[in-house]
C-alpha cells in the first residue's frame, strides 16, 4: 500500500522541493509513497485570508490561529483518520530514529508546518497532534523540518532503499553511531585504509567496526551512551547480557 504523506502549509509550492529527487524522488514516481499538500490559507474565512494574529500579552511577531488551524486539520483527519498528524515546531518533542521507524512502519505522516512565532497552544489540547522537532535550533518554518521527517520515514520503506540490511546497521540503530567507512583509492594524501579492513577477516572486521562505534559515540555524542549504555561494557559475572532489545 502507499505511505501517504499530507502536508499543511502556507508554501505548498516548496514540496516535493529536496523531496522530488533521488531515492525519495524514485519512490514517489514508483507510488511507494503519495505526497499531497493543501493550504492552509484556504481555511481562513475573513477577506485578507488570514491565518495569523498578535500575540496574546504582547511580543514580537504573529501567532497561527487555533480556528483557522483547527478547520484545516479536521479536514485532513476526517479524509486520513488513520494517519498520524504531527506539528513541526521546536517547542516539540525531539525526533528520533525509533519515531522514525515506527511512522515510516505505519500508513503515513499528516504533517502540519508552523511559521511566525508559533501555532496558538489551545490547537494542541483540542486535538489530537504530535508536536515534533528536528533539533534545538530555530527554523523559519517547519516546511524544512517536514522535508526532513519525510526524507527519513521514505528511505525506510519497503524497496526505497537498495540493499535491504542498509538501514540496519546505519547510526543510532543500535543506539551508537555508525562505525567510519572508507573506499578507494587505498592510500590518499599519506592516509591509508585501516588494514583490518583488507583483511578478508568478516569477524574481525565486525569487532573492529562495532568498538570504532562505540570510541565514537564516547567522543562525540557521549549523551547516546549514557541514553543506552555502553554495549560493549561485559555484563556483571554469572549474570546473562540483556537483549538489545532492552535498551530501547
Ligand atoms: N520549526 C522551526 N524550527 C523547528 C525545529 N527545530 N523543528 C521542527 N520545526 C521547526
Amino acid at each position: 500500500m502507499t505511505w501517504a504523506a499530507t502536508v499543511l502549509t502556507l508554501y505548498p509550492e516548496m514540496f516535493p522541493g529536496p523531496l522530488g529527487h533521488s531515492l525519495a524522488g524514485r519512490a514517489l514516481g514508483e507510488g511507494i509513497w503519495s505526497l499531497e499538500t493543501g493550504q492552509i490559507r484556504d481555511f481562513a474565512t475573513d477577506r485578507h485570508r488570514s491565518v495569523d494574529d498578535t500575540p496574546a500579552g504582547g511580543g514580537a511577531g504573529m501567532v497561527m490561529r487555533a480556528d483557522v488551524l483547527a478547520r484545516a486539520v479536521d479536514d485532513l483527519l476526517a479524509r486520513r483518520p488513520e494517519v498520524p498528524l504531527i506539528a513541526m515546531t521546536p517547542r516539540g518533542r525531539p525526533l528520533t530514529q525509533a519515531y522514525v521507524r515506527t511512522l515510516a512502519a505505519g500508513p503515513g505522516a499528516s504533517i502540519l508546518c508552523g511559521r511566525f512565532e508559533g501555532i496558538d497552544e489551545r490547537l494542541f489540547e483540542a486535538r489530537p497532534i504530535v508536536p515534533l522537532s528536528i533539533g534545538d535550533y530555530v527554523l523559519s518554518g517547519g516546511e524544512t523540518a517536514a522535508f526532513v521527517l519525510l526524507d527519513a520515514c521514505v528511505r525506510l520503506l519497503p524497496g526505497v532503499m537498495g540493499a535491504p540490511t542498509s538501514g540496519e546497521e546505519e547510526s543510532f540503530e543500535g543506539g551508537l553511531l555508525e562505525y567510519p567507512h572508507y573506499t578507494r583509492p587505498y592510500e590518499w594524501e599519506g592516509r591509508t585504509i585501516p588494514e583490518v579492513l583488507r583483511s578478508g577477516d568478516h569477524a574481525k572486521i565486525a569487532a573492529w567496526r562495532r568498538a570504532k562505534a562505540v570510541e565514537e559515540t564516547r567522543l562525540r555524542r557521549p549523551d547516546l551512551i549514557e541514553r543506552h549504555g555502553d554495549a560493549r561494557r561485559p555484563p556483571p559475572s554469572g549474570a546473562r547480557r540483556k537483549e538489545e532489545s532492552d535498551k530501547s
